[in-house]
């Protein structure tokens, strides 16, 4: 199968380049699928991914558990067409599952501010599931304004804008299997 992974891509006008290749992606992922076969192995877990973002890892991510396990989805928004969080939560879609007394595991693309992450973990905590756990695949660490529990983490990253694996920008970009980030020309003296 060909994937779509350029080294350098144009997205709304900006030029990007590779920051996590397909492989590093790929160990990371397989990684915290069997971490998370092991942890969960008698748990019947459902996972739930955050739409849009989430999908790419998360239909990833269930391909390397390998225990018995069931997925739903809500979307929310925050981003907007921009760059930077727009510092509000849109609830878009919510899950069709009963999770009361389920073991949940929350799938995130990327925890930014904390907030989307904040926002979903105390409204699922409200469905009383027997265990609420999270996953980010990035986590940009120094953004982070709110108390997030993140129990298993991809890649903790700088304030970067980063594209590609399910990440938009006004979005396009989604289909890309690495993750870019911008290309800034280092200016001439
Ligand atoms: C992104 C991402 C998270 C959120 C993280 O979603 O998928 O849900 O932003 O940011 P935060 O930590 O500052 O809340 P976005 O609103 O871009 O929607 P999308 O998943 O459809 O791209």
């Amino acid at each position: 199968m060909d994937l779509y992974t350029p080294e350098f891509v144009h997205c709304n006008g900006e030029k990007f380049r590779v920051y996590l290749t397909h492989e590093e992606i790929q160990d990371r992922v397989k990684k915290i699928g069997q971490k998370i076969s092991n942890d969960f192995y008698d748990r019947h877990p459902i996972f739930i991914g955050v739409l849009n973002g989430s999908f790419i890892f998360l239909s990833d991510l269930m391909r390397y558990v390998h225990i018995p396990c069931e997925v739903d989805f809500l979307k929310l928004s925050s981003y907007g067409d921009e760059k930077v969080s727009s510092g509000q939560v849109t609830e878009l879609k919510e899950i069709d599952a009963d999770i009361r007394g389920r073991h949940v595991i929350l799938v995130e693309d990327i925890v930014d501010t904390g907030l989307s992450m904040k926002f979903l973990i105390e409204k699922l905590k409200r469905s009383h599931p027997a265990s609420l756990t999270s996953v980010s695949l990035l986590h940009k660490s120094d953004q982070t304004q709110h108390n997030v529990q993140l129990d298993y983490v991809g890649f903790r990253i700088p304030s970067l804008f980063v594209l590609g694996y399910g990440l938009d920008f006004a979005q396009e970009g989604r289909n890309l299997a690495q993750i870019y980030i911008i290309d800034k020309k280092v200016p001439d003296n």
